[in-house]
């Protein structure tokens, strides 16, 4: 029978018999999947392991800082932290379609990647937290017909985009190829990451990008972190975040009127995402008592600039989708 400490032991076994003395590269994201892996080539080989986190300005407010502390000061694995907000930022400027946010996006993000490689490299192997299903998917391409083995040819980093330069095949490491995302949490938590991030909900790739709806702004990225954190806020300090699927917040880019004091507004509605899954295929909208969703509407008013009213998104999937782009 399959039990965590048996699968930790020889996936560590198996990576120092992979990688030998070579240096490895990992794109942590800071979900469950990338954060497994780092703490578990940090187990097998330590500072042969370099992990790079590439902030591209769409995370929630305060994340990239506390995602970086965490593995340094916490657990004392290094992260190399690359700002790429304002590369990222001018990327989308003026784009309003959504895949064409998400393919600069991803695009550019393979790039930094590259560029970040080069510069901390070189690298022989990537590690990649690949999962039993993501194999079976991409059975034929990632396989070198020659060898019979799984190489790069994109990198998993969930923006789902093409194929890797030629200059940049590395050879994979991906301990986690044949679990399933509960078994990933499993092995997470017995090797001590904590359940802040073995069962944090879901968050795109794109990241907020495609939660401001249209073109985006520094003013609107600003104004959904500060309503994304209120929402959260509100949920945790009432110990429901583990009710949803995903509990977020969606700007729109439109106004409409409000009236603030005796002062006339106009302003941004942000729209609540509440909803249940268990794969995230199909999807409902929560029903949330009453007073938690005021409590997060009058937060947002109140206290984000810019925002003048709240809506609540009542659509399950199908037909809608959980994201708005
Ligand atoms: P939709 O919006 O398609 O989302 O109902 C289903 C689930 O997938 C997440 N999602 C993404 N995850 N990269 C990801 O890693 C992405 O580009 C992406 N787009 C959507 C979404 O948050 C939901 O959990």
């Amino acid at each position: 029978t399959w039990t965590t400490d048996a699968f930790v032991e020889e996936a560590i076994r198996e990576i120092r018999a992979r990688v030998g003395e070579k240096r490895v590269l990992l794109a942590l994201s800071g979900g469950v999947d990338s954060s497994t892996l780092a703490f578990l080539l940090h187990k097998a080989i330590g500072d042969q392991l370099t992990c790079v986190f590439i902030d591209q300005g769409f995370m929630r407010k305060l994340e990239p800082e506390r995602l970086v502390k965490l593995f340094q000061e916490q657990f004392h694995i290094p992260v190399e932290y690359v700002n790429a907000r304002d590369r990222f930022l001018a990327l989308v400027a003026g784009v309003t379609d959504p895949e064409e946010k998400r393919r600069r996006i991803g695009h550019e993000f393979i790039q930094v990647f590259e560029e970040a490689s080069k510069q901390l490299g070189p690298f022989d192997y990537l590690a990649q937290g690949t999962l039993y299903p993501d194999v079976i998917e991409s059975a034929d391409t990632n396989v070198d017909p020659k060898t019979g083995e799984r190489v790069a040819v994109k990198i998993k980093s969930h923006h789902n985009v093409g194929g890797l330069p030629k200059d940049l095949r590395f050879k994979l490491v991906e301990p986690l190829r044949k679990l399933f995302k509960d078994e990933v949490r499993k092995v997470g938590r017995s090797i001590g990451l904590p359940e802040e991030i073995v069962q944090r909900q879901p968050f795109p790739g794109p990241g907020l990008a495609i939660r401001i709806i249209g073109e985006i702004t520094a003013e609107r990225l600003d104004i959904l972190r500060d309503a994304d954190l209120i929402v959260r806020q509100e949920i945790n300090r009432r110990g429901i975040y583990h009710d949803f699927w995903q509990a977020f917040a969606v700007l729109l880019p439109i106004r409409s009127v409000g009236v603030m004091g005796d002062q006339r507004t106009y302003a941004y509605p942000i729209v609540l995402r509440l909803v249940s899954s268990e794969d995230g295929m199909t999807a409902d909208w929560s029903r949330v008592p009453y007073d938690i969703l005021e409590a997060i509407s009058n937060r947002i008013v109140n206290e984000v600039k810019g925002v003048n009213r709240v809506v609540l998104d009542i659509t399950s999937k199908p037909p809608g989708t959980i994201e708005w782009e």
